[in-house]
């Protein structure tokens, strides 16, 4: 039986998710309560960017098996399965998530059902969460409608969404019934057949899967971040440090990549919101170690910042500072928390003059973040520059030619913030590179 899906929230998590259950061939309704996100996906436009997506969002707005639309009355109708993909961003003045988003679906979707439905959680949620909608779904749901909730943790990247959705590498589900259960196997068919792992277990366990996920993620970077300090004052390289021990399968070579840290929409408030929870649960001990791991990744962007000072001989003051990215990493035009942005609004309020270029990101850059000054190229943001800064590494940044760009700075300063550059080839043009925890060279 083809399964009638319908997709809440068209955010980042819901765009993806809507077009990519439209290309394993199910029939898709996405809903979102903005019109105007709505009627750009309608005309097949993706508000933000992310590699793939647009033209899959077209194709399945073309072909009708993709509908879009405001009404929660239209998808309770509609759908067999509910996705809740809405955010829940970090609570203005705490660490908690704020998880009103996905409490507002529950309560604009379960009055309207009529018919067997299966809800399914896919936002990141503090533990706990999942039980207390199941609860409210039954309270709101009709009498009859044999509405049911489960939790299915999305992990996918941004930059790789499509790729991470249509072939994920794990699926996890929380389930309460046999039902439920069934349900999310013949929407999964296709993944399982070719041999996903499929992990079934109980609400408390799949809402955990996501945040000890992304814990443990900021944990390894904030790790070799760590080691990377302490290079610093022993004169070590820590790239090749994360090959050293990378290369020990148990260790793996994956994010251990050291630079200016982690940031974006997930890894930060995750963390935090994770250590909220367990605070409410009363078990903060075992999470105190996430407040170190937010504090090293804090602390490297400070590092950059006295860094790029060094190189300007002490002081902002009357200098220009180019910055080469403001995404939170590349292939996204993603600025929530974005390190680069913060090291460059840090080195402005010193009294530097800041010029930022990003390939993709500008827009979203200059809305949020407008007293920053942008420019149109990697040229743009560097002529005059006493240091360039590298933040965030796009292969434009990395296959820029040090020795052309030498003849538009002020001085042949290169400050690589991810450790991503040929270290050799911009000192065989004359620079002198400085890197987050490697040694300086004499
Ligand atoms: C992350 C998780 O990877 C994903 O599974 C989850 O669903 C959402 O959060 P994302 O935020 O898209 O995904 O980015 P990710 O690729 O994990 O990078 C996060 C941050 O860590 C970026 O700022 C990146 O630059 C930084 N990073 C990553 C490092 O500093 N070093 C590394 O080695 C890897």
């Amino acid at each position: 039986m083809t399964q009638r899906i319908t997709v809440i929230g068209t955010g980042y998590l819901g765009t993806t998710h809507a077009v990519c259950m439209a290309e394993l061939g199910f029939e898709v309704v996405g809903l979102d309560v903005d019109a105007d996100k709505i009627a750009s996906l309608n005309e097949g436009r993706v508000p933000f960017y992310e590699p793939d997506l647009e033209p899959l969002l077209r194709k399945h707005v073309e072909d009708g098996r993709l509908r879009l639309t405001t009404s929660y009355a239209e998808a309770a109708e509609f759908g067999d399965v509910h996705f809740i993909c809405v955010g829940t961003p970090q609570r203005k003045g705490e660490f908690a998530a704020d998880v009103s988003y996905v409490e507002d679906v529950i309560e604009g979707l379960a009055p309207h059902l009529r018919r067997a439905c299966l809800i399914v959680g896919k936002s990141t949620v503090p533990v706990g969460t999942a039980a207390v909608l199941a609860d409210r779904v039954a309270e709101l749901a009709p009498v009859g409608s044999e509405a049911e909730l489960s939790w299915n943790p999305e992990f996918l990247r941004e930059g790789f969404a499509v790729e991470d959705t249509l072939k994920p590498d794990r699926l996890v589900i929380g389930v309460a019934s046999e039902r439920a259960e069934a349900t999310l196997r013949e929407v999964y068919a296709e993944q399982i057949a070719a041999g996903t792992p499929f992990l079934v277990t109980n609400f408390a366990t799949a809402e955990l899967a996501k945040v000890a996920a992304n814990a443990f993620l900021a944990t390894k970077i904030s790790f070799i971040n760590a080691m990377a300090e302490l290079c610093e004052h022993a004169g070590g390289d820590v790239t090749m440090l994360a090959d050293a021990i990378g290369y020990d399968d148990r260790i793996g070579r994956k994010f251990l990549n050291s630079g200016i840290g982690f940031g974006g929409g997930c890894l930060p408030k995750d963390i935090r919101a994770f250590m909220a929870r367990a605070g409410e649960l009363g078990a903060d001990q075992a999470l105190t170690f996430l407040r170190e791991v937010d504090a090293i990744n804090i602390r490297r962007r400070t590092r950059t910042v006295d860094l790029a000072r060094e190189c300007c001989g002490g002081t902002f003051v009357g200098k220009r500072v180019a910055v080469l990215g403001a995404a939170f990493k590349p292939n996204s035009d993603d600025v929530r928390d974005s390190p680069a942005l913060n090291v460059a609004g840090l080195i402005q309020l010193q009294g530097a003059q800041v010029r930022v270029y990003d390939p993709k990101a500008m827009e979203n850059a200059s809305r949020y973040f407008p007293t920053l000054d942008y420019a149109d190229s990697i040229v743009d943001a560097c002529a005059g520059a006493d240091v360039v800064l590298h933040l965030t590494e796009w292969r434009e940044f990395r296959d820029t030619d040090p020795a052309k760009l030498g003849d538009v700075v002020a001085q042949r300063y290169i400050v690589d913030g991810r450790n991503a550059l040929d270290m050799a080839r911009w000192e065989a043009a004359g620079w002198t590179y400085r890197g987050l925890g490697r040694a300086v060279t004499p």
